[in-house]
């Protein structure tokens, strides 16, 4: 039996968490929390808001699925990783904006770290826990979005409703957006320069339409390893949940007799700069991947308020990474403060754009 603590329960993630956990029976439920929204009933202790450690303390899970949306899951995050509590990961942002410190719990901790990213499960999967010397590069897929092919002239007045409608994954609000701009591969490249140690050269992102290749890992000798298959996030989660078995899924297993076409390209750099801007926010380290993330936080919500053009995300994000001074955290409240000093930057940027 492997008791679950389940995290962000009411969300695209945690509705599909629910659903392979009710069809496992060695998978216990002990705990859920959300935000606001009522949860009574779902898990023996339940949570709505406030301070998520307390109802792990109270849970003692074998598992935390960590799947809140935001800097809001960082507590969580490094509550498992220092207590060495399996840790099966959605909220990326949260490993992003740690970064070194949530790297240094988890060393201390020594229990797993397996992400629910879909990239980052399919990545894990390559590697198998190989050194990072074998291996050469790893490539990050993006279906693109629904903007994919448009130029930023053409993205000048999209709507919240546009962007939402995202062309292969159904997903939450605001991952769906960072997808229409790409700031969702960027907080990729971040997460997986933490989860595998790889450096950011070695870190590609190639736009993949269809999402049938969730990563590719190349190795020194040649060869390159990729994981394919439909993409439901159900098989992600299923494999942290389940880890090191592989259990079934509802979803079927990959049909090549229907033909199936791989294409690649390379993505567009100019017309969303997110994903660039990412990439340097990680190479300068320190805090900067922090505001990276707490700028964006800011702006998408202001996007989809209505009270920021699509193309000011990346405007907003761009000149809070300007003026932040990025001086890496050595603890967790300096961490705080780079989170909050770089939301306050982004709300005045976001509030004259
Ligand atoms: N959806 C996907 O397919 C997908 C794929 C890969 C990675 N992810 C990652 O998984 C995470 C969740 O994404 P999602 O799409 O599932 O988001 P979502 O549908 O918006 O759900 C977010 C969940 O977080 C909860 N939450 C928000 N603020 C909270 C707080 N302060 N304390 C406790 N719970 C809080 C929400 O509760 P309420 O409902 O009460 O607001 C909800 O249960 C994100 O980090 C995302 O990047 C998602």
């Amino acid at each position: 039996m492997k008791r679950i603590a389940l995290l962000g329960a009411t969300g695209s993630i945690g509705r599909q968490a629910l659903e392979i956990i009710g069809a496992h029976p060695e998978l216990e439920l002990v705990a859920a929390a959300s935000g606001s929204q009522p949860i009574d009933g779902v898990a023996p202790l339940t949570q709505v808001g406030g301070d998520l450690t307390d109802l792990l303390e109270r849970a003692r899970p074998d598992v935390v699925l960590n799947a809140v949306v935001g800097f809001a899951g960082l507590p969580a995050t490094l509550w498992a990783l220092e207590r060495g509590i399996d840790l099966a990961l959605a909220n990326k942002e949260s490993l992003v904006a740690a970064g070194e410190l949530a790297t240094s719990a988890w060393q201390r901790g020594g229990g797993r770290l397996l992400p629910v990213d879909s990239e980052h499960s399919a990545a894990y999967q390559c590697l198998e826990s190989r050194e990072p010397g074998t291996v050469h590069s790893l490539v990050l897929t993006a279906s693109g979005g629904p903007f994919r092919g448009r130029s930023r002239e053409e993205l000048a007045d999209v709507t919240p409703a546009e962007a939402l409608a995202h062309p292969t994954w159904n997903m939450g609000p605001k991952i769906t957006i960072d997808s229409a701009t790409l700031a969702n591969k960027g907080l990729e490249l971040i997460e997986a320069h933490f989860l595998f140690g790889l450096e950011y050269e070695r870190l590609e992102v190639v736009v993949h339409p269809t999402s049938t290749v969730h990563a590719l890992v190349r190795f020194h000798d040649g060869a390159a390893l990729a994981h394919l298959g439909y993409p439901d996030m159900r098989v992600p989660i299923s494999f942290a949940l389940t880890y090191p078995e592989r259990t079934a899924t509802p979803v079927p297993p990959l049909d090549l007799s229907v033909g199936l076409t791989l294409e690649f390209e390379a993505p567009d750099l100019e017309t969303f700069p997110l994903l660039t801007l990412a990439r340097q926010a990680g190479k300068q380290a320190g805090t900067y991947p922090c505001a990276f993330n707490a700028a964006n936080e800011v702006a998408v919500a202001a996007f989809l308020e209505g009270r920021l053009p699509f193309l000011g995300i990346a405007e907003t994000v761009e000149e809070t990474l300007a003026s932040v001074d990025g001086a890496p955290a050595r603890e967790l409240s300096e961490l705080f403060e780079a989170d909050a000093e770089a939301r306050r930057l982004a709300e005045r940027t976001a509030a004259t754009a």
